[in-house]
């Protein structure tokens, strides 16, 4: 691959654009004792045994938390825009409630630096690490976990001022909630379906909140949601399979994204499972469906589904495809087809992509890695996007998932999402093909931006 393809004319090639980078902090931190952090839920699910694959845990990480000076640099070198990175709540409030200075202090560095560098930044509150003193009072199953989120917003945009220019309240609460508490395979590792959604609906709330007190404290910034999403395709043509199609739909990419556009659940899944709704108090849905300035949306696969007598949905491996490392299978015109769908069944606010990727076999071989495969996702997926906006949708940026290779949840360090390769043991970085690529595309974009 040489270089990415793009026709002249693309929206993506304009100044307006965003192009970044996108990470998380408890998959590059590490350093999860240092300075008055305290543990999160996924310090606690790595320790208990059989949970993360080859018992791996958050350190070392990337070791970003000392090493971030030098990582900062890097991604200036990249050439992008912005940056996507998120907050440990761990690590910059106590457990009282007051800000912990030092960690916070971490990341006002940090953020000080991307000013310097004209990178913009975009910050997530939370990606998943909740503190464990708040799971051992019921976690997202209490209603007040998401009155303390709102606390914890206050006190992170009252702290960063201006630094930040985006923030988005939440990323994935479908993968929070459902793999969180019905699949049990994400900290804080239940299996109950009802549980899952009552969790999920009080990170909406969360969200809600979060947003009302972004707008007074962080008037400046922009504020939404980061939600993943990918659309389901029948198995077959039958009538019973696009059935099945449109329910997984529901019960994943509109159960978030209708609630906080539309003010309800799809009523097409509350209907056919109405065990599993939530318990909505009065005025919920109202404080979920404020007015965001975006939705992030990450994509990284399609789901091809057919009918269950059980369990109305199942998923299929697709067949004879090109899969990536994860065994997900490489389909742009997925994102494409998502996107055009969302736009035509909802008036949406900007869109981003804010996170896209793949895991790949990668080695380092002689200083380089070479990521033949994703090389082509990249220029593909862009491609996408290109698409999508040409049917008229309107998106504003995009964000590779991810920076750096970084620990992959329930996965550890087994699979490898960068565009720079991360040797544990000496914590070397190295560009691999894609980022070298990604790189040349970002500097070769007109002049005028
Ligand atoms: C997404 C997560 C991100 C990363 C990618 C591969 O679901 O938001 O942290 O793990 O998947």
């Amino acid at each position: 691959m040489q270089r990415i393809d793009l026709p002249s004319s693309s929206r993506l090639l304009s100044p307006d654009f965003t192009f970044g980078v996108a990470t998380a902090s408890f998959q590059i931190e590490g350093a999860t004792q240092a300075d008055g952090r305290l543990p999160s839920i996924w310090d606690q699910f790595c320790a208990r045994q059989g949970h993360v694959k080859n018992g791996d845990t958050g350190l070392p990480a990337c070791d970003h938390y000392n090493r971030w000076q030098k990582d900062v640099e890097m991604i200036r070198d990249l050439g992008v825009d912005a940056y996507r990175l998120s907050i440990a709540w761990p690590r910059v409030m106590t457990q009282d409630g007051q800000p912990n200075t030092k960690g916070l202090d971490f990341y006002k560095q940090l953020l000080d630096r991307l000013q310097e560098f004209d990178i913009r930044s975009f910050v997530t509150l939370y990606h998943w690490d909740l503190p464990q003193h708040l799971q051992d009072r019921g976690g997202w199953l209490n209603r007040d976990t998401a009155y303390r989120f709102q606390d914890y917003a206050s006190l992170v945009s009252r702290e960063l001022g201006d630094r930040v220019d985006t923030y988005a309240t939440l990323n994935e609460p479908w993968v929070s909630a459902i793999l969180g508490h019905e699949v049990g395979i994400h900290a804080p590792g239940m299996t109950n379906a009802r549980l899952a959604r009552q969790a999920g609906h009080h990170m909406l709330l969360a969200h809600g909140l979060g947003m009302q007190t972004l707008r007074q404290e962080a008037p400046e910034a922009n504020a939404g949601l980061v939600l993943n999403m990918g659309p389901n395709t029948p198995h077959s043509r039958r009538y019973d399979d696009r059935a099945a199609a449109l329910i997984g739909e529901a019960s994943m990419n509109h159960w978030f994204l209708e609630p906080v556009l539309e003010g309800r659940y799809p009523q097409l899944y509350t209907r056919l499972r109405p065990e599993l709704t939530p318990q909505i108090l009065p005025g919920d849905m109202e404080i979920i469906s404020q007015d965001v300035d975006f939705i992030g949306i990450n994509y990284y696969t399609r789901g091809i589904v057919s009918f269950d007598r059980e369990k109305w949905v199942k998923d299929h491996a697709a067949k004879d495809a090109e899969v990536t490392d994860f065994g997900w299978e490489v389909y742009p015109q997925g994102l494409t087809d998502l996107l055009v769908d969302l736009n035509s069944q909802y008036i949406l606010p900007p869109l981003m992509i804010t996170e896209n990727g793949m895991a790949g076999d990668d080695h380092l071989e002689q200083d380089r890695v070479h990521d033949e495969q994703r090389c082509r996702y990249l220029q593909s997926h862009l491609q996408a996007v290109h698409e999508a906006i040409e049917q008229g949708v309107d998106v504003r940026g995009y964000f590779a998932w991810s920076l750096m290779d970084n620990f992959e949840w329930a996965e550890g360090y087994s699979k490898r999402f960068g565009m720079v390769y991360i040797d544990y043991e000496t914590q070397q970085r190295t560009l691999k093909d894609s980022a070298r690529l990604f790189a040349d595309f970002l500097k070769q974009r007109p002049a005028s931006r």
